[in-house]
């Protein structure tokens, strides 16, 4: 088969381009007889029927086996060890109230980073106590908010919020948990807006301050100082860079435990996915094993009993859960260079419903939902309806040949980060959220309409004429 020199290294032709990997699909993704995509029983052509395009299709029974996987996964490692864990799902990856639920049932709790995504969490009726609060600069209301309901611990991320979450719980008569979270200094191998532990970004406290800084939160009788806190990115796949991070971290707790107990040790999230069949992510009991053996073998050598570990993961829980399908609406062959053919196939969203190709250079995968082909595979680039050319959906994929305007495209791996991320450029309405389970389909988030884009344009009136 012809390889096209415009691909990427990474991307190999396939002999057909009709499979599902099932190492990037949700995994109740599969080929009805009649070859169309159907995911948990549900096909593509029905879901565009009822619910339009672009629509994200959200694998119910994916997502909470995930979450229990991973909860299983670390509870065993570190019950191993002498230890336990408390899972914190990310909401900040895709909350709504249902996956606020699904996350608690599954035995996790809830990592918040605004007042909105609190708000999401309580509306579902979580309990405040399971909920963890981070922000590099959570407002006082915020604050307030927080202890108010009776919140988890609180992430302190520089100085001046100590007294800021003091003053609030002794204003509300609590003893509020915190969390210090640390600027561990590791580099973790990830695109640089994804990295949060380098030393030139505006994350947590530096290790070598971070003494001085719990004895000053130790001095305030309205606050529980847990233990420390570390994250140090985003979307990576060795455990090299969890393990220097863990290994900071223990020196800081050792010495930190010297003066007072420390329960808690938080590792934070971050753990890569796979988005093409090129990235292959680690199994999460091999990274819980790993991260185990570690927190082990550092707190023997320190001579200091085992914490109780805490983990924030959010991309590895929801991401691969869910599927964005969209129409193809033109399609143009062009000529690049004069040698080669990219064929450029338009859809009915982009960078407002996943952002993610154009912020990051983010890669996915996609494949014709609603049919097979035996058409050969041609090199392909997907793109949105956007007023831009950098408004990529899949920067690189090959496609069967004959895909054609009314087909309809899926782009696996989509539910982290993009209906989070989501936006109204170019006033396209946000699409909803359909969760599929055992053959049926429901709306867990509703689309947005033409209405919904003009209710806040105070130059309309309320007959919908202009004044
Ligand atoms: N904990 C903290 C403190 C975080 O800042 C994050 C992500 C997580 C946990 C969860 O990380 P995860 O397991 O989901 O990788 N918008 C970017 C990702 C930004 C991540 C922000 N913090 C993207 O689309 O790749």
């Amino acid at each position: 088969m012809f390889a096209n020199p415009l691909a990427p290294e990474w991307l190999t032709a396939p002999a057909e381009a009709n499979s599902l990997p099932s190492t990037v699909w949700s995994h109740n993704a599969a080929r009805t007889e009649t070859g169309e995509l159907a995911i948990a029983g549900v096909t593509a052509t029905q879901l565009v029927r009822d619910f339009g395009t672009p629509v994200y299709v959200i694998d119910e029974a994916d997502a909470i086996a995930r979450a229990t996987e991973i909860k299983g996964a670390f509870d065993s490692a570190f019950a191993r060890i002498g230890s336990s864990v408390k899972v914190y799902y990310a909401g900040k990856a895709f909350l709504c109230t249902e996956v606020a639920r699904w996350m608690t049932a599954a035995g996790l709790n809830i990592d918040v980073a605004s007042a909105g995504e609190m708000a999401v969490a309580l509306a579902a009726g979580v309990d405040a106590s399971r909920l963890g609060f981070h922000g590099n600069n959570k407002s006082l209301s915020e604050i307030d908010r927080a202890v108010r309901a009776g919140i988890g611990p609180i992430v302190i991320d520089s100085v001046v919020e100590i007294g800021r979450v003091a003053e609030a719980a002794s204003r509300h008569g609590r003893t509020q948990p915190v969390r210090l979270r640390i600027n561990s200094g590791v580099h973790a191998s990830t695109h640089e807006y994804l990295a949060t532990a380098r030393e030139d970004q505006k994350f947590g406290i530096p290790l070598s301050d971070a003494e001085a800084v719990v004895a000053q939160i130790r001095t305030h009788s309205s606050l529980d100082f847990v233990g420390i806190h570390s994250h140090i990115g985003s979307q990576i796949f060795d455990t090299a860079g969890f393990a220097e991070a863990a290994q900071r971290l223990l020196e800081l707790h050792a010495r930190l435990s010297a003066a007072a107990p420390v329960p808690e040790l938080n590792l934070g999230g971050g753990f890569g996915i796979a988005y093409t069949s090129a990235d292959e992510a680690l199994p999460v009991a091999e990274l819980a094993e790993s991260l185990a053996s570690i927190v082990e073998s550092e707190c023997s050598r320190l001579g200091i009993e085992v914490p109780r570990i805490a983990i924030e993961p959010g991309r590895s829980i929801i991401g691969p859960s869910t599927t964005t399908l969209y129409t193809v609406g033109t399609i143009k062959d062009v000529l690049v260079d004069g040698e080669a053919v990219r064929k450029y196939v338009s859809v009915d969203g982009g960078m407002s419903d996943n952002i993610r190709p154009a912020l990051y250079g983010a890669d996915y995968s996609a494949r014709i939902a609603n049919r097979v082909s035996d058409a050969d595979p041609t090199l392909a680039r997907i793109a949105g309806k956007h007023c831009e050319a950098g408004d990529i959906v899949v920067r690189a994929e090959y496609l069967p040949g004959d895909v054609e305007p009314g087909d309809i495209i899926a782009v696996p791996a989509t539910g982290a980060y993009g209906w989070a991320m989501s936006n109204n450029y170019n006033y396209l309405a946000r699409p909803p959220v359909v969760a599929v389970l055992e053959g049926k389909a429901r709306i867990i988030v509703r689309g947005e309409t033409e209405e919904d884009l003009l209710s806040r344009d105070a130059g309309i009136t309320p007959s919908g004429d202009s004044e």
